[in-house]
């Protein structure tokens, strides 16, 4: 159900569907989902044999799809909002309507896990971890970004970001944020040496959106800020890592 004016608890999962809309519009409220879909794709080699599965936990409309053509996977997303999952469906995604600490998808059915901007969303994001090494196949590639449990990303993310037109009020809940050096423990524990770095904007090409947004011009997709490498991931961070072959 929409209701754009309803106020829902931090984190709420209906917020998603008040804001169906905003998916695929590049200059959105989630807009930064998509320079982050982009940079999450770059981490993703082409499939090395046919009928590779790419599964996208928590993959919204399927913002990641559009980034992965011609890399030869079948890309299987699965979320908890069925708007989402319409949208996603509509761009070559197969949908499964479930959650992220409980897959529907056997044992290393998967050559790559993504979790994009979903770990901070889940209130038990262990589990989600866990359920992401299960299905990996051994020596499969697990991708994923999030937010770190810093008072800096609290910060830039919620208290900042939320005085921003182009952000949603509500969205994080900063008390699910995730601290680095606990997802890489986590991940070795279940067979993932996950490598992590962080990751934010560039600064022209952020400068650029947000003059454009300021004065109402779209920015060509070509011009979209790319997200870059960091020194620090005490804000946005990516990880990559490999799932162990004898795990
Ligand atoms: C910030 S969006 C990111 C979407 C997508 N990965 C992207 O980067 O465009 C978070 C998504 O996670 C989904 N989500 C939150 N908690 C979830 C859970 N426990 N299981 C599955 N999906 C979940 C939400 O419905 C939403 O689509």
């Amino acid at each position: 159900m929409r209701d754009v004016g309803r106020v829902l608890p931090r984190n709420d999962p209906r917020q998603y569907d008040d804001l169906a809309d905003e998916w695929w519009r590049p200059d959105g409220v989630f807009a930064m989902l998509h320079w982050l879909a982009r940079a999450r794709a770059a981490l993703v080699p082409p499939a090395t044999r046919p009928g590779a599965l790419l599964v996208d936990l928590g993959c919204g409309a399927g913002l990641l799809a559009p980034h992965l053509a011609g890399k030869g996977y079948r890309h299987v997303g699965v979320d908890l909002t069925r708007s989402a999952l319409a949208q996603a469906a509509a761009h070559g995604v197969t949908a499964v309507n479930g959650d992220a600490t409980a897959v529907p998808l056997v044992d290393g059915c998967a050559d790559v896990v993504a979790a994009g901007e979903l770990l901070e969303h889940v209130p038990d994001w262990r589990a989600a971890v866990a359920e992401a090494c299960r299905l990996l196949r051994p020596g499969g590639l697990l991708v994923l970004d999030t937010l770190n449990d810093t008072a800096l990303a609290r910060l830039v993310a919620v208290r900042v970001a939320e005085r921003l037109p182009t952000v949603p009020r509500g969205i994080h809940d900063p008390r699910l944020f995730v601290d680095d050096r606990e997802l890489v423990a986590e991940s070795a524990r279940h067979g993932v040496d996950l490598r992590v770095r962080g990751v934010r904007p560039g600064v022209p090409g952020l400068l650029r959106w947000l003059l454009r947004q300021a004065t109402g011009a779209p920015t060509p997709p070509a011009q979209a800020p790319r997200i870059v490498p960091t020194g620090s991931r005490a804000v946005l961070y990516q990880g990559r890592g490999v799932r162990a072959t004898d795990s």
